[in-house]
């Protein structure tokens, strides 16, 4: 589970000084699906970046899965991150230079996950995404959706017990879009916790809970079924 209270990140330019969060007390709870939502700037992405343990907070306490994050040294966190968490971008993030098995297979090198663990683990994935045939490309040469599914497969190969997806379906169509939402639904039927930010309310719809935020604070929670 994780839990934040009052957190608070500040941007400090030369100029100005940006208030990105507000006070965010948040709490998810292990198997949920909840969709962050809210007008652009409000703070959905520094949050999300924040939860993945990408960035710190100003102020305020976060504690991930009974670890007080702020106590956590930088490589603790890097390793907490890499085992635990999966991340999925609006633009997909994949490392151009490297095929699609490469990318998928990169978290597991940094796992120190033996060979043939990793070729079985990294297959798995492509499968699973339906990307198998194309593992010898790069991802230049893939469809949007090719490219977000190599992404999730890359988000997913290590078994994260956490998935972050900062509007997953925003360089989508409506159909590669409504595939990487089933794709994040079965996931989070098989266990994992996923937090999404979206601007699109039906993919919305796919989670359990919606957080609305407005001017980096939580104004309404709504929780369907
Ligand atoms: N690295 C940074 N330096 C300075 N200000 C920043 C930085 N990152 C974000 N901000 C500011 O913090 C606020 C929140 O940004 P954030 O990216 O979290 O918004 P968002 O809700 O994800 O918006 P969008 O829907 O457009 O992606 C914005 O005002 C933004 O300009
Ligand atoms: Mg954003």
């Amino acid at each position: 589970m994780i839990q934040t209270l009052n957190l608070q990140k500040l941007f400090a330019t030369e100029e100005v000084e940006t208030t990105a969060l507000n006070g965010i007390n948040m709490e998810v709870k292990d198997g949920e699906f909840v969709a962050i939502m809210g007008p652009s700037g409000c703070g959905k992405s520094t949050l999300l970046n924040i939860l993945g343990l990408l960035d710190n907070p100003s102020d305020g306490e976060y504690n991930f899965y009974g670890t007080a994050v702020a106590n956590m040294t930088e490589r603790q966190r890097a390793q907490l991150r890499k085992g635990s968490i999966g991340f999925v971008f609006q633009s997909f993030n994949l490392i151009d230079e490297l095929t699609v098995y490469e990318n998928v297979e990169l978290p597991l090198l940094y796992l120190k996950t033996p060979a043939d663990e990793r070729k079985s683990r990294v297959e798995t994935a492509l499968e699973r995404m339906g990307i198998m045939h194309r593992r010898n490309h790069f991802p230049q040469q893939l469809s949007g959706g090719q490219q977000q599914r190599t992404a999730i497969a890359r988000a997913v190969v290590a078994k994260p017990k956490l998935i972050l997806a900062d509007e997953p379906t925003g360089n989508l169509d409506s159909k590669n879009g409504e595939e990487v939402m089933k794709v994040l639904s079965e996931l989070n039927d098989e266990g994992t916790t996923i937090i999404m930010v979206t601007h699109s309310p039906y993919d919305a719809g796919f989670a359990h809970r919606i957080v609305n935020l407005f001017d980096g604070k939580v104004v309404t929670e709504n929780f369907h079924v």
